[in-house]
């Protein structure tokens, strides 16, 4: 791996850098087409491009605001490096309030200012978390970072250029696998089943990803499994994730989690990874 690699752009929760060599250990030894539904962060799919292992990816998220920012670092980099180097952006509460507002009235002159706000909050909301309310309006109070690297340039060059071998969508994971073909490697990192009733954050877009979304996940993993696409999925070692994988092999993994609603679920928690190769 070179020093400069790109890395995620954005803290996201559930985010893999913690869980990256144990992920990589368990890739198939080889693979054609790169397919990630749930690309959150992309800790995963950045490593892989670093390390030379991507032809061709296809990554997707439903999260809109994510997506948008996907779109303009890989096609304006430049443009956005200027826009968030400029005068508007400090960690300061009042502009951080008010440019909350001007982003959930939409009032953002293009796109690339819509990605700069957005990374923009990444960087100085509390905990760096994207949580939106009912109507799809940002609610993260300003965190309590001293000094935060509101623009780093130089990864968004890197994620750039990174991003040149992926095509990209903002669509449900069920409709944006048809072009997945035997020997293609398809990583799902759904939102975690929680392990009790009060226990997870789930919530990354406006829908809650429920019982009957990880079910309609599995029946999505037997059908590639089917075609002999090779697929790994991650998820919370929950019951209903155990037994809905129980004819794959499943492995028990260490995690640190860095970012969660709730304090106390911060720290090491397990992860299954359910692989068919
Ligand atoms: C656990 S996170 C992925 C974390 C990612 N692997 C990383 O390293 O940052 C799950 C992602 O699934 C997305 N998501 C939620 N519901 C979805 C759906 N129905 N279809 C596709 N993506 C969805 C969320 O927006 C979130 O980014």
């Amino acid at each position: 791996m070179c020093d400069n690699a790109p890395k995620p752009f954005v803290k996201w929760a559930g985010g893999k850098r913690q869980l990256i060599n144990t992920l990589l250990d368990n890739i198939p030894s080889s693979f054609s087409n790169y397919h990630e539904p749930f690309v959150g962060g992309g800790a995963l799919y950045f490593r892989l491009w670093n390390e030379g292992l991507i032809k061709k990816a296809y990554l997707n998220d439903f999260n809109e605001h994510l997506y948008n920012t996907y779109r303009v670092i890989k096609k304006n980099p430049d443009e956005l490096i200027e826009e968030l180097t400029s005068s508007q952006y400090k960690n300061e509460k009042t502009i951080y309030y008010k440019l909350r507002d001007k982003y959930n009235q939409k009032r953002y002159r293009d796109n690339t200012e819509r990605a700069a706000l957005f990374m923009y909050f990444n960087k100085t909301g509390f905990n760096g978390l994207w949580r939106v309310n009912s109507k799809d309006g940002y609610n993260v109070p300003i965190g309590k970072y001293k000094n935060p690297k509101i623009c780093d340039e130089d990864n968004i060059r890197l994620v750039s250029e990174a991003l040149k071998k992926a095509e990209l969508t903002n669509r449900d994971f069920s409709t944006v696998l048809d072009n997945a073909k035997t020997k293609d490697f398809v990583y799902f990192d759904p939102p975690y089943h929680p392990l009790s009733s009060t226990s997870n954050f789930t919530t990354y877009t406006k829908l809650d990803f429920t019982e009957k979304d990880q079910i309609r996940l599995k029946e999505v993993y037997v059908a590639l499994d089917l075609k002999k696409v090779n697929v790994m999925l991650s998820n919370s070692p929950a019951p209903l994730i155990t037994q809905l994988y129980s004819n794959y092999k499943q492995k028990l993994v260490d995690a640190k989690r860095m970012i969660n609603c709730k304090s106390e679920l911060r720290g090491n928690v397990s992860e299954i990874v359910a692989i068919n190769y």
